[in-house]
């Protein structure tokens, strides 16, 4: 079977790798792809948001399979646009639909959904312009620090976390004077909850699912999670803190009820559910709901699964979920993200990578990289590389991730040297 995986970043790298490993594979067919997934599969000069030429993308090379990576087809609604065309609406796809992608798309959404199904999150109230006002009193009475977030996608910046209340006051104002454009047009006040996040990785059919291996990921730019946000700039599976009585309390109080939810509202959800979560004292929290996998955590998570992953996108497809099988790699797994200079920040492209072919015994996903028109492998985005490791311990995974990535070069080239510091 010919298999069509939308997005090129490290994610896409890693899920092309396994995909390409299955004997269901027939043709793996990446869009746009990245100078990785080159090794694996053909890439395609195709934008995963422009519907009809993924159309035309898929009838071009006989595809029977479609795997979206990111978020934002799917918010816009590429699943839709399969299940209305007729020509389309046979061929298996792995993404939600564009309401029930709103678990992502609209925090008010995901929180709503987290009431209704007694799945436990920080507490919230949400405002708009007509509540603005009502906003303004609500943050006097507020503790800090703060949690504003932005409604909708807004590129991983929609969250802001401010120790101030004036500066919160000035902030809800910002924000929905469209600071972030449409997607600051409602915004969700949260109480701040002080613990450790790590990510649960769902594949779910609809109504059966199985859980992927944990991880869990750094998304400060800076030493100590400090900086503003970035992607991800490391990630590690699996988080130890993260044990069997705390996943037994995952699944109950949040998979199981989310699941739940989706079929209560009749979501049409076969796909991945990323949980990101935070334990308190020992209790998880819903930080937040993805329709998609995380990245740089599917980069250790696909190494550590060691089932057929193109066979888990089928029986998720064809609702056979119940009784598939999710074998998972004993050993741990880092990986470190090689970014370029000034990123989160502007920063610039077209920077010539060395001493990729030098890397032994780690993988290197590629994210924003390219070939240029004298076939050397170029900076291309900000998080331009993961190196990924396998240890008996994570500290060993780590040492080794570390050492690889201190052989590979381009100017102004940065990582964060204190992945799984707080482990
Ligand atoms: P989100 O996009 O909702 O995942 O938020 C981005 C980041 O902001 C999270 O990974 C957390 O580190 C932080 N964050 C979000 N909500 C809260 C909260 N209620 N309490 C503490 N930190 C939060
Ligand atoms: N690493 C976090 C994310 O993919 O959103």
């Amino acid at each position: 079977m010919n298999v069509l995986l939308l997005g090129g970043g490290g994610r896409e790298h890693a899920m092309a790798w396994r995909l390409s490993e299955s004997l269901l594979c027939e043709k793996l067919f990446v869009a746009p792809g990245n100078a990785g997934t080159s090794h694996y599969a053909t890439n395609l000069d195709v934008n995963p948001n422009d519907f009809p030429a993924v159309k035309d993308a898929v009838i071009t090379h006989n595809v029977r399979l479609v795997v979206c990576g990111p978020e934002e087809p799917l918010v816009r609604g590429v699943k839709d646009f399969f299940k209305n065309d007729p020509t389309l609406k046979d061929i298996r796809f792995i993404g939600p639909d564009a309401e029930a992608a709103q678990l992502e798309g609209s925090k008010a959404y995901a929180k709503e959904f987290m009431a209704e199904f007694d799945i436990p999150t920080a507490g919230y109230r949400r405002f708009n312009n007509d509540s603005l006002e009502d906003g303004l009193a609500y943050l006097h009475t507020c503790a800090t620090p703060i949690v504003l977030k932005a409604d909708g996608l807004a590129a991983g910046k929609g969250v802001v976390i401010l120790n101030d209340c004036g500066e919160a006051k000035d902030e809800l104002k910002a924000m929905l004077d469209g600071k972030f454009g449409d997607a600051g047009s409602e915004v969700v006040v949260e109480d701040f909850l002080e613990g450790i996040e790590f990510s649960v990785f769902v594949m779910t059919d609809g109504v059966n699912y199985r859980v992927l291996p944990v991880a869990k990921d750094y998304k400060r730019i800076g030493v100590g999670d400090t900086g503003p946000n970035t992607g991800g700039m490391g990630s590690v599976s699996h988080p130890p803190f993260v044990d069997a009585d705390m996943m037994a309390k995952v699944e109950q109080r949040v998979i199981k009820p989310t699941l739940e939810g989706i079929q209560k509202r009749n979501l049409d959800y076969k796909g991945f559910i990323f949980i990101g979560l935070i334990s308190v004292e020992n209790e998880p929290y819903v930080i937040e709901y993805n329709c998609r996998m995380g990245d740089p955590e599917t980069q250790s998570v696909m190494a550590r699964l060691s089932s057929d992953f193109m066979q888990l996108c089928l029986e998720t497809a064809d609702e056979k979920l119940g009784s598939a099988v999710v074998e998972i790699d004993e050993r741990q797994v880092a990986t470190i993200v090689l970014v370029s200079g000034g990123y989160p920040g502007p920063y610039e492209k077209g920077k010539v990578i060395l001493g990729i072919d030098d890397v032994e015994s780690s993988m290197v996903f590629h994210a924003g990289t390219k070939v240029n028109e004298n076939g050397e492998v170029v900076t291309n985005g900000g998080r331009v590389l993961a190196v990924t490791s396998y240890g008996e311990t994570f500290e060993e995974a780590l040492a080794l991730s570390y050492e690889n990535a201190r052989k590979i070069t381009f100017v102004g080239s940065n990582y964060r040297g204190d992945i799984g510091f707080d482990l």
